[in-house]
This record gives C-alpha cells, sequence and structure tokens, in this order.
C-alpha cells in the first residue's frame, strides 16, 4: 500500500504568486526523493497531494507533475443557484484529483452535519475525485471518553450507503484528525494513535468495506519530528498536514521520514 502524504493549505498563501513558489518547491522535493528512491531499487513512492485554496488549483499555476492536487471542499448539488459554492465537476475539470471532505474547521465554522457531508462524499466519488474524508473527536469529547463513540457516528452517519457511489479502497482515504490536535502543536501520542487508526479500521469494516485496504492517515500538528513515528510505529498509511505543509523544506523533510 502507497503512503499517502497531504498538504492541506488551508486559506493561505495570500498570492498566486507565493503559492507557485512553495507549489514548485515541493515538487522538486519529490522529484529528489522519487529519484533517490528509484536508484535504491525499492519501495513505492509516497503519493504526495497538494490541496490549496481552490483559486490556486488551476494547472497554469502547478501544471503537470510528480504532485497531485486536491480541493479542500466541494458542494454536493451539480450546479445552479448556489452563490459561493464549487462542484465536484468543477474541480474534476480544473485537473484535480482529491477532494478533502469533513475537516473539522468545516464542521465547526461552516456548519456542517455529517448528513451534508455524507451529501458531499457520495457527489464526489460519482464524479470521479478522491475523497480524503476527515474525522475526529473534541477536546470535551476526549475528556469525557466519548472519542469512539463520536468515532463511530461520523463514520456511519458520513459512509451512509456510500458503497453504491463507487467507494473503494482506491479512491478513498480516511484522515483521523483529534480537534485538539490540530494548529495546537499537541499532535496526538504515537500509542494511542496507532490504537485509534486500528479501531477506525474496524468500523470500516463493519461499514462493508474492507477496512484493511482503506488508508487511514493522521493528522494534528505534524512535523518533521513527528511525522515518521506515525507512519513507523503508529501504521498510519499517511499522513495529513496543515501549517506544516506551507514550508516546503519542513514539509520535503515530512516526506523524507515516510521513505
Ligand atoms: P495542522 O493541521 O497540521 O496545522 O495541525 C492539520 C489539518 O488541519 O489538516
Amino acid at each position: 500500500m502507497k503512503n499517502l502524504i497531504i498538504a492541506n493549505w488551508k486559506m493561505n498563501p495570500s498570492s498566486q504568486a507565493e503559492a507557485k513558489v512553495i507549489f514548485d518547491a515541493i515538487r522538486e522535493g519529490v522529484k529528489g526523493i522519487n529519484a533517490a528512491a528509484s536508484a535504491r531499487g525499492f519501495g513505492e513512492p509516497t503519493e504526495v497531494v497538494v490541496c490549496p485554496p481552490a483559486v490556486y488549483l488551476y494547472a497554469s499555476v502547478f501544471g503537470e507533475g510528480v504532485v497531485s492536487m486536491g480541493a479542500q471542499n466541494v458542494y454536493f448539488e451539480d450546479k445552479g443557484a448556489f452563490t459561493g459554492e464549487i462542484s465536484a465537476e468543477m474541480i474534476k475539470d480544473l485537473g484535480a484529483e482529491y477532494v478533502i471532505i469533513g475537516h473539522s474547521e468545516r464542521r465547526k465554522y461552516f456548519g456542517e452535519t455529517d448528513e451534508v457531508i455524507n451529501k458531499k462524499i457520495i457527489r464526489a466519488l460519482e464524479v470521479g475525485l478522491k475523497v480524503i474524508f476527515c474525522i475526529g473527536e473534541t477536546q470535551e469529547e476526549h475528556d469525557a471518553g466519548k472519542k469512539n463513540e463520536v468515532l463511530d457516528r461520523q463514520i456511519k452517519l458520513g459512509l451512509a450507503s456510500v458503497s453504491d457511489f463507487g467507494f473503494s479502497a482506491s479512491n478513498f482515504a480516511v484522515a483521523y484528525e483529534p480537534v485538539w490536535a490540530i494548529g495546537t502543536g499537541n499532535n496526538c501520542g504515537v500509542g494511542e494513535t496507532k490504537q485509534t487508526l486500528s479501531y477506525i479500521k474496524s468500523l470500516l469494516t463493519l461499514s462493508g468495506v474492507e477496512g484493511q485496504e482503506v488508508r487511514i492517515l493522521y493528522g494534528g500538528s505534524v512535523k518533521s519530528e513527528n511525522s515518521g513515528a506515525y507512519i513507523k510505529e503508529a501504521g498510519a498509511n499517511g499522513l495529513l498536514v496543515g501549517g506544516a505543509s506551507l514550508n516546503a523544506e519542513e514539509f520535503i523533510k515530512i516526506l523524507e521520514s515516510a521513505e
């Protein structure tokens, strides 16, 4: 199974020019890592996806390359009077391959419910986008011992009937992102992450998909100092990286740590 490492730039940077500088540096770094891996003659290269703000997604900014592109959000209707929204067809038409759905910031600041997230996942799969489905408990839920209950609900409602719409292990990944670990510097411990990732795999199996085959990523204050341990010790099949992905040098170190 190829590792999957995603850069989530959130609402950054503030200009196309800056976006291009970061992206070009990431692409060159990935080329170097891939060349070194093939010279060693073993191992599958990590799949790298950059998810910039949607306005930077078009091919003229980033071009074709060794890095795939993804959007950070999508709307579930195909077209019409939905001011400000962007459809799955539009994202696909720009050449993006992936879309992040259910990020905790969308749930918290934009009121996205499990039901809305479910509709977005279905629409993205229908159009042929690959989905990165984010789940995770808040600090309060974690402290109250409700983590498993929350993950259970998010998976059950978020993935309701997705198997009827082309859901497969190759076009879908889950990112476990404890809300308390996002942007706080307080990353989840490797032991706890390991347990939670295997719990998530068991939940996926129950919802009709072979959970062992779906890539499960960790996200939340990932840095080059902790990234390798999530892949090598906690058994994550990849990472969702926010803040650290805006620094190309740091992001490349994260990619190297997964090799
Ligand atoms: P962070 O964000 O790496 O800045 O904690 C992760 C995310 O929100 O996906």
